[in-house]
């Protein structure tokens, strides 16, 4: 019987197949742009491998492309016609539920092939990822503590459990710990761009710019064959610019970064959810902070255009409406109301989070363009606590916050200033008057 390059059994027909999967696997762990072409290769050592279906139907659903899902779905029907062992079994089981929609379901789902076997890498992974785009940190965080006591620095991966390790506790405001084992991380693999990106966010949360800086561009040669989390890396960096008032660096680096048409990458998946989420809102960053960012928008929403109707991925919706928005696209950006409307009216939770933070968001993002601002704020207002079910990290989530203080602001609405500055105050280790986007109101707050 073959077994997983942590120990697990696996079904496959030899050895041989049962490494090339796990070199995809490690491969999806470490953020590699070869990930699908090396599980090709596995599939076609041993078609009848379970968890290599299981695997290409993860991978279409990380996408978050509704496009994707009969793809999935053709994935998932393979996977449940061959055998496979209970374990594998259970991976069916929450590949299917993910492609239902019920992402709780398939998160509890990792979470519980877990507690039977603890170095099932992939449903680690999985449930890291769901956990982090469902808002959830503290589950992100738990559930990284309790799986890093099952791996050591021989075991493949481990780097990347130590990776997520970091960004899980710096997303619960644990800096000192996270920073550990992010650099544990880097030391091991300094191609580790989870890590990589982890340790940036600690210095972005602690106002570290310089070394923020310092940090990505030593680190940006090991990044030549990664995936898209690339662009978001650079897109990292542009925000330590962004806080040092430097503008005209993040254009540049949005130009030839993060947003960089010309690159194989963008040019394959221009349209992937993390990279219209970078784009959308360092555009919106700087207008906020009265720069000119010229035409850049219109790519932005002809992508949004398209993806109408799509809506598994929460936290980049409001991003399409900015584009939306602020290309002056009214019409499509009624449509997008309408089906955010027609979906959010279900019972199921993620209907729920569409009604509940999804659609006020859109709406604010919309109203704010539009120079409404009162009624952007009182659109927002009550979603304001619900903002993080939305998935993203605090970095991300900070555009919306950013709007709503804007639209405050500008609507001369003080309380509600004052409401959203104690908000980011209370959860943020900088206070407003050293950061940004809040220090021109946070002053005027007195
Ligand atoms: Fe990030």
């Amino acid at each position: 019987m073959p077994h997983d390059m942590h120990g697990l059994e696996l079904t496959a027909a030899s050895d041989a197949a049962a490494a090339l999967l796990g070199e995809a696997e490690l491969g999806y762990l470490k953020y590699r742009a070869d990930a699908t072409e090396r599980l090709k290769t596995a599939l076609a050592a041993d078609p009848e491998m379970p968890m290599a279906h299981v695997l290409r139907g993860s991978f279409a659903m990380l996408s978050y492309k509704a496009a994707n899902l009969d793809f999935a779905q053709q994935s998932l029907a393979a996977a449940e016609a061959l055998r496979a062992n209970p374990r594998e079994q259970r991976h069916v089981a929450a590949l299917a539920r993910w492609i239902a929609g019920d992402v709780p379901g398939a998160t509890r789902a990792w979470a519980d092939i877990l507690k039977q076997h603890p170095r099932d890498i992939l449903a680690f992974r999985l449930h890291h990822f769901s956990a982090f785009w469902a808002g959830r940190a503290g589950e992100m965080a738990a559930q990284a503590e309790a799986s890093a006591a099952h791996f050591n620095d021989a075991d493949p991966g481990y780097g990347s459990v130590l990776a997520c390790r970091c960004f899980a506790l710096e997303e619960c405001g644990q800096y000192l710990r996270a920073e550990t084992y992010g650099r544990e991380a880097v030391a091991i693999d300094p191609a580790d761009m989870w890590a990589t990106h982890a340790v940036a966010h600690i210095m972005e949360m602690q106002g570290r710019q310089s070394e923020g800086i310092a940090w990505l561009t030593a680190l940006e040669p090991h990044w030549e064959g990664g995936n898209n989390l690339k662009h978001h890396l650079f897109w990292h960096r542009a925000l330590f610019h962004f806080e040092r008032g430097e503008f005209d660096q993040v254009l540049a680096l949005y130009d030839r970064g993060f947003r960089d048409l010309g690159s194989a990458l963008t040019r394959a998946m221009p349209d992937l959810y993390i990279d219209i989420q970078n784009a959308a809102s360092a555009l919106l960053r700087l207008e906020l902070r009265g720069q000119d960012v010229g035409g850049r928008w219109r790519e932005l929403a002809d992508h949004a255009e398209a993806r109408i109707g799509d809506h598994l991925s929460a936290f980049t919706l409001p991003h399409w409406m900015m584009a939306l928005a602020a290309d002056g696209r009214d019409e499509a950006a009624g449509r997008m109301l309408a089906a955010l409307e027609r979906d959010a009216a279900g019972a199921s939770a993620h209907a729920r989070l569409l009604r509940e933070a999804a659609l006020p968001a859109c709406r604010a993002v919309l109203a704010h363009r539009r120079q409404r601002f009162a009624e952007a704020v009182a659109l927002l207002r009550p979603a304001l606590s619900e903002l993080p079910r939305l998935g993203g990290s605090h970095a991300q989530q900070d555009i919306l916050e950013q709007l709503f203080l804007d639209a405050a602001v500008r609507a001369g609405l003080a309380d509600d200033a004052k409401l959203l500055l104690e908000r980011v105050r209370a959860r943020h280790p900088l206070p407003p008057d050293r950061r940004a986007g809040y220090r021109d109101a946070a002053r005027k707050a007195g």
